[in-house]
């Protein structure tokens, strides 16, 4: 089989991007263009901004996607585009204008489920170092992949025959996302947004052991479960609202409200703030908190996957989406895994958020088997991966 040069375009949630990948295995060019100044000062992504940002960037972040690759619109093979899960007006967007170039070049479209394509970077990546050949012999299984982004905390059993993929959910969030856990915590403490990597900066200058949070409980069935369960089949499921509760509470009991205030108007008024600006403004108290909080995540995500693997004899470990960018949390995984026998890998920090290369590498296998997307498909926003 020659070798297929895939134009990817991802607009899910606030990144406007395109990438071009070579048959799975290489990126020839990798463009994301981030609207985080744009939701900045809202404190999250509004989703009708991130439509209009969307609009405004796509046709310039995929010219730029094609002449990094040295390739033009006539010349790639084949388009893929993010169908969902994601914001449904985020998403259309791409899809309009990937189902535009598609139809007037003549060329093949691939709809990608988002979360597979995350699952896919870290495929991508090992290929690009020479590891994981396509045929999957070297890359053992069964694989177990915790995607874990602001938006989703999944534990997937991913299977491969011939080219084709297919996933098992075991383990899902009964509430927020742990990047959304994050998030959140980081806008209650006036640290600004997005909240995994400034929270993951000032940790390392805080004590993770002087704030307890009692373990996430999971006391009753998952009432959103969308099939019944099989009677031997064992769940991991993930639970990150309580912790966000404590920290709140903590900020209550500890009349922290104060100090957040001046943290919070102090950063605003600096247009890229550094680590030495965030340490300037935060307190040891703070501090503490902000590495107990994200010991305390790390630590169950890691526990919960662990014990997964365990339970379903993995050989092999994936951890991706944009808390894998998390340094404590891939030490622990890697710790960890080692210490169970099962190696666990992770793309790249830059692959770990969202992208459009893991969609070009995603559709991949589907253009080999020819699994192309009709012209009438649209977005689902709350598309399951499987
Ligand atoms: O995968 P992603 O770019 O978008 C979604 O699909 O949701 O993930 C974004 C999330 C945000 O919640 C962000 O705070 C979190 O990933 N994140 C991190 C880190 N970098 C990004 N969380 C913890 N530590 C980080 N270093
Ligand atoms: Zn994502």
């Amino acid at each position: 089989m020659a070798d297929a040069n895939i134009l990817g375009i991802e607009t899910s949630c606030d990144e406007t991007a395109a990438a071009v990948v070579r048959s799975g295995e290489k990126i020839v060019s990798n463009v994301v263009f981030s609207q985080i100044v744009t939701h900045q000062p809202y404190g999250g992504v509004v989703p009708e901004l991130a439509s209009r940002e969307h609009l405004r960037a796509i046709v310039p972040v995929v010219r730029k996607a094609l002449s990094d690759a040295g390739q033009t619109y006539r010349s790639i093979d084949a388009l893929a585009v993010t169908q969902g899960p994601g914001l449904a007006g985020a998403l259309l967007v791409g899809i309009s204008y990937a189902k535009a170039l598609a139809f007037a070049l003549d060329k093949p479209l691939i709809a990608v489920n988002h979360l597979e394509g995350h699952i896919h970077a870290v495929l991508l990546e090992e290929r690009q170092k020479g590891g994981f050949s396509h045929c999957g012999r070297d890359l053992k299984f069964p694989v177990l992949a915790l995607v874990v982004s602001g938006g989703h905390t999944h534990l997937y059993l991913a299977e491969q025959r011939g080219e084709t993929w297919s996933y098992r959910n075991v383990g899902h969030t009964r509430d927020d996302a742990a990047g959304e856990a994050f998030d959140k915590v980081a806008k209650v403490l006036g640290l600004g947004y997005p909240g995994g990597p400034v929270i993951d900066r000032l940790a390392a200058h805080g004590d993770p052991s002087a704030v307890k949070f009692p373990p996430p409980q999971l006391k009753h069935p998952d009432r959103n479960a969308k099939r019944k369960l099989e009677q031997d089949e064992l769940r991991f499921d993930f639970s990150y609202s309580g912790i966000k509760t404590a920290v709140l509470r903590y900020v209550e009991t500890h009349h922290l409200r104060e100090s957040i205030a001046a943290r919070r108007t102090a950063l605003l008024a600096i247009p890229k703030p550094r680590l030495e600006d965030y340490l300037a403004v935060t307190d040891q108290p703070t501090l503490d908190l902000v590495a107990s909080f994200q010991r305390a995540m790390v630590e169950d995500l890691v526990g919960k996957t662990l014990t997964a693997a365990r339970a379903y004899q993995v050989a092999t470990l994936f951890v991706t989406g944009g808390v894998a960018a998390n340094n404590e949390l891939r030490q622990r995984f890697e710790s960890a895994g080692a210490a169970e026998g099962v190696p666990a890998y992770f793309p790249s920090r830059p692959l770990s958020t969202d992208n459009a290369a893991m969609i070009a590498a995603a559709a991949y296998p589907k253009f080999l088997a020819k699994d192309f997307a009709a012209m009438d498909f649209s977005a689902e926003a709350g598309m399951v991966l499987k």
